[in-house]
């Protein structure tokens, strides 16, 4: 009764619970350290997590990256995760809507999302493949009408689409596209990767025609390049497009394609995601310079694994553990880390040189703009 794509939805979400599907190269956030402040001169329950995310407000600055929706049998896991999300003021993206737009009967596994979360911060999303094949306002509109969403994502992964059996590594033309759903779209419009990283020159490029929020989705964690090959292997027996080394060390690191973000687009929104798996690795990404940190796979698998109770235990201690890690800086508000000393070292410091980033001005920039938030001074 199922579509193609909404099958392909369920199987891959079976092969990433179940296989090694992250990465082998590192996010680089190793090579970060925030400066322990041994005399905070602030209290622990004085420290508050709210963050303004793309024209809405989160308690806590973490957002449920978009996985899935576009199967029955998924549409589970979309409210488990947005019941959480609700509870806890946290961003939720749901995964490619396109199965719902194909088969109108699909859309009540990505409506669930809003039934089960009314006051959370919602995210729709399609692929940009489907842009440069026909889908344009109209299809992202329907997309976010779905969910009553807060905000659209248009994901990039071409490395995905170039190693899937039936993949569609189709990008001509899409620039124009997101530009025109960014103007039309009527909520803000996120430019998300799904693993392989987002890159300076892409991000200056969409910012200066008009995108203000990104998730740089790096290399270090879910990677589909591995993903495809996997699902191709399991079927044919070998892969019908080996990808060698490319699947686990093609792509831009997390931290090194936040500092990027931040670099190329100084006033946009950016979620830090890839490979961030604690609230350790959450707020050295904010430390880094983004506003939020994401994560998909450890709440897909806390959530198979553990129920709803699982996801929640995950990420409230993520939470807790930013909050302390805001606190052990010295600060009391989560941009404060923006401003707290960190150190740089090793092989991130040297790619950042090497992409041009002078990695001392980089992190004293950093400090000026978190003075330019009111909730920082
Ligand atoms: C099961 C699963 C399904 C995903 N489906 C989508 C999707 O439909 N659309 C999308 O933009 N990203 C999708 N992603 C990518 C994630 O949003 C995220 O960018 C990526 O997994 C990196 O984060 P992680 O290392 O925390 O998993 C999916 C990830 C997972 C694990």
């Amino acid at each position: 009764m199922t579509s193609e794509t909404s099958s392909r939805k369920l199987e891959h979400l079976k092969m990433i619970v179940s296989s090694m599907v992250e990465a082998r190269e590192s996010t680089l956030l190793e090579y970060v350290r925030i400066v322990h402040n041994p005399l905070p001169e602030s209290n622990l329950d004085d420290v508050s997590l709210e963050v303004d995310f793309c024209g809405g407000r989160l308690k806590a600055p973490l957002m449920i990256t978009g996985m899935t929706g576009g199967h029955p049998d998924v549409a589970w896991i979309n409210r488990e995760l947005a019941i959480v999300a609700e509870e806890l003021g946290i961003a939720m993206g749901v995964g490619s809507q396109r199965a719902a737009i194909e088969d109108p009967r699909l859309e009540e596994t990505f409506r669930v999302a809003r039934k089960a979360a009314p006051n959370a911060f919602l995210v729709a999303n399609l692929g940009a493949p489907q842009l440069s094949l026909g889908y344009g306002v109209r299809e992202i509109v329907k997309a976010i009408e779905m969910i009553d969403a807060d905000a659209v994502a248009i994901h990039l992964n071409p490395a995905q689409e170039a190693f899937q059996d039936e993949g569609d590594p189709y990008f001509s033309g899409v620039l124009a596209k997101i530009v025109e759903a960014s103007e039309k779209a009527g909520v803000p419009l996120i430019v998300k990767e799904v693993g392989t990283g987002l890159s300076k020159e892409v991000i200056a490029a969409l910012r200066a025609a008009g995108v203000r929020c990104f998730d740089v989705a790096g290399l270090g964690g879910t990677n589909w390049v591995k993903v495809e090959v996997l699902r191709s292997k399991s079927k044919h027996g070998s892969p019908l497009k080996p990808a060698g080394p490319l699947a686990d060390y093609w792509g831009n690191p997390t931290a090194l394609a936040v500092m990027e973000a931040r670099n190329a687009a100084p006033d946009a929104y950016i979620v830090g995601s890839g490979g961030v798996r604690n609230g350790l690795d959450a707020a050295k990404v904010i430390a880094l310079g983004a506003d939020v940190a994401g994560l998909a796979l450890p709440a897909a698998r806390s959530l198979m694994a553990g129920g709803r109770d699982a996801v929640r235990r995950l990420l409230s201690s993520i939470i807790y553990q930013v909050k302390a890690s805001v606190f052990l800086a010295g600060e009391l508000r989560v941009r404060g880390l923006w401003r707290a000393p960190i150190v740089v070292w090793g092989r991130l410091r040297e790619e950042a040189e090497a992409r041009g980033l002078d990695v001392d001005m980089y992190v004293r920039v950093l400090r000026l703009q978190a003075l330019m938030y009111k909730e920082v001074k």
